[in-house]
């Protein structure tokens, strides 16, 4: 039996300064997709795939991701006046229940391994996801449901969710080697973050934000040194836990919208209000009137 994954990690601490000024004031988790926060898409992900622990590493000015996580008092008791009760369920739905959410600060935005490593007390020795809340996975089941699927199938281990780019993208990205392939899962034979050359890189295959690591990280990401950037990457801890346990991808179905950069985020917002049968019609019909023609 592997040991199920029941703890998610939610790293919300970074400036998003690619965003500004939007993120100024306001963390970039917080930017929506149609009305739906992306971090809350991706919460919404680890409640479909059984995460029952929800942990949050989050920085300065970030307070009112933990204030949307919370009952909103004051909002409900005017919304139950007017009589608005599927409104009131439907926020109700989004919620972790309570005790189920956990929070804790990165302090100072060293990277992405940092802020994973920030989240070891509250993980503890289990294996657990990791979701990068700004690339927002459109994909059905979601992208989490698939990847532990291959992880119970596989027999534990740590997965990567990848997707293909074009191979004059790759340079953007962690980029995986594969072999063994079982339909869309595979076995991972190295990684390399951010090839400089097209012939640095082993595929074209990213890792796109979705993760299920063995708690065996932590301590690899504690002896590390800072690389890329100056920051403490994540990739190069799995470089060198991948010595000693199996990593498995999984080139998931669906579509990842990185909601970090502008182009993405626009791209996620037109592809998910065509997905909404309330929306979709007169966004179409708007759609129509600035492009000139009809999309398909
Ligand atoms: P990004 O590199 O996309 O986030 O990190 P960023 O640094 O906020 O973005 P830009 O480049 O300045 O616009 C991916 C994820 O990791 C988190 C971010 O919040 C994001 O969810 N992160 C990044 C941290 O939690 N801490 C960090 O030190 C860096």
């Amino acid at each position: 039996m592997v040991r199920p994954i029941k703890t998610a990690v939610f790293p919300v601490a970074g400036l998003g300064t690619r965003f500004l000024p939007a993120t100024k004031a306001m963390p970039k988790e917080m930017l929506p997709v149609v009305d739906r926060p992306v971090i809350q898409i991706a919460v919404d992900e680890a409640r479909e795939a059984g995460i029952e622990h929800f942990v949050f590493v989050t920085g300065r000015n970030k307070s009112v991701i933990e204030d949307h996580f919370d009952t909103a008092f004051e909002l409900e008791s005017v919304l139950k006046a007017r009589g608005r009760q599927a409104e009131i369920d439907r926020l109700a739905s989004g919620l972790p229940k309570p005790g189920q959410a956990s929070f804790t600060r990165q302090r100072e935005p060293l990277g992405l391994g940092h802020a994973v490593w920030c989240a070891r007390q509250l993980v503890g020795d289990e294996p657990f996801a990791l979701l990068l809340p700004d690339m927002v996975m459109h994909a059905s089941p979601g992208c989490l449901r698939q990847m532990i699927d291959v992880y119970e199938a596989r027999g534990g281990g740590n997965v990567l969710a990848v997707e293909e780019v074009p191979w004059d993208q790759v340079s953007r990205y962690g980029v995986v080697g594969a072999a063994e392939w079982q339909g869309n899962a595979f076995s991972v034979t190295g990684m390399v973050e951010k090839p400089r050359t097209q012939e640095e890189a082993p595929s074209n295959l990213i890792i796109s934000g979705r993760y299920i690591l063995q708690p065996d990280i932590f301590a690899e990401i504690e002896k590390q040194a800072p690389g890329a950037g100056g920051e403490i990457q994540i990739t190069d801890a799995m470089i060198r836990l991948m010595a000693r346990q199996p990593f498995h991808g999984l080139k998931y179905n669906g579509t990842t919208y990185d909601c970090g950069d502008k182009v993405g985020f626009l791209s996620a917002n037109v592809a998910f209000a065509l997905d909404r049968p309330d929306l979709a019609p007169g966004f179409r019909a708007a759609l129509r009137r600035i492009l000139g023609t009809d999309i398909p």
